[in-house]
């Protein structure tokens, strides 16, 4: 496995591997690439993302930039978790091929100036409490696909919004990659893998367990016939409260679409949370198709 920091290095080395790796046979066929984008300090959600471009393409990159411009000034970006050495093992195991790991001057040298912003779904949810943050994940992965190239690149459902933001993207700027998107990967108790999660106290640790209990609470009632949204969000808010140290910042009950907020469920909803343990905000989200076929009674 190799790393590189350089982005034309990266280029250059890849465009070898993609011959070399690719058919020989004639005509000749190129490596299918998978790039998995990630902040690193690697966790079971990540390797998910990864196993999945192990078997679905010939070389795998790995990504690992903590990209400063999705962070606005307030926000944790120094005390984001770090950990190469320990990325790379991981990486190594589940199969990587190539790393890239570029220093922000890398990416943002002096002068920097061009950036992409999918207008409408980023202001919403997570964009309302974070703005600018969509600009800046819709900004470096623009770059990261360009420097890559990618067949296809893998992102989590976890990150709902950013999903949206990214499919829309590629649509919008005419992109070739195909965008695969995994479903989350959680704790035994239902809490999702984050790599935040490592600022949560035990007492802090325990209360998030509010987020999945409700999702799953709320899943519950929509199954069984809920599809009054208002009501819905409300009774999402109440049980969360109930949970002292937990503060919300949003409850979204959406198309999953637009993320527009519905007032009746229709067929496709979308439940989506970001809540503060503390001071470690949290988000998680719930996706449900084809309710009008079952459950309504
Ligand atoms: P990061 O938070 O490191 O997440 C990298 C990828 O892993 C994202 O696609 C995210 O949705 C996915 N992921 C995180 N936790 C997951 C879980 N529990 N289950 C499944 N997938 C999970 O998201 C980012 O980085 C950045 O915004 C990035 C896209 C790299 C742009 O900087």
């Amino acid at each position: 496995m190799e790393i590189i920091g350089d982005p034309q290095k990266l280029r250059k080395r890849l465009d070898e591997l993609r011959v070399e790796r690719g058919s020989g046979f004639q005509p000749p066929r190129a490596a299918t690439v998978g790039l998995v984008p990630t902040m690193g300090y690697l966790h079971e959600g990540h390797l998910a993302l990864v196993r999945a471009a192990r078997q679905d393409n010939e070389l795998v990159v790995l990504s690992i930039f903590v990209n400063p411009v999705q962070f606005g000034p307030q926000e944790d970006y120094e005390e984001y978790p770090r950990d190469l050495k320990r990325d790379t093992n991981l990486a190594q195991e589940a199969g990587v091929d190539l790393i890239f790991a570029p220093k922000a001057a890398q990416m943002y040298p002096e002068g920097y100036r061009t950036f992409v912003e999918v207008e409408g779904l980023s202001d919403k949810l997570c964009g309302a409490s974070r703005p600018g943050h969509f600009r800046g994940v819709a900004t470096v992965v623009t770059k990261l696909f360009h420097i890559v190239g990618p067949d296809r690149a893998y992102f989590g459902q976890k990150d709902g919004q950013q999903v949206l933001v990214i499919k829309r993207l590629v649509q919008d700027l005419n992109m070739r990659v195909e965008i695969v998107v995994l479903p989350t990967v959680r704790e035994k108790d239902g809490l999702a893998v984050s790599s935040r999660n490592v600022y949560l106290g035990a007492e802090e640790r325990q209360a998030a367990r509010v987020i999945p209990d409700t999702l799953h609470w709320a899943e519950a009632q929509v199954r069984a016939g809920e599809r009054d949204a208002d009501r819905l969000r409300e009774a999402i808010r109440e049980r969360i409260a109930a949970e002292p140290l937990a503060r919300i910042d949003y409850v979204s009950v959406n198309d999953g679409h637009e993320l527009e907020e519905v007032d009746r469920i229709g067929d496709r909803v979308m439940v989506a949370v970001a809540v503060w343990i503390g001071k470690t905000r949290l988000i998680d989200n719930i996706v449900l198709e084809g309710l009008s076929r079952c459950g309504e009674s």
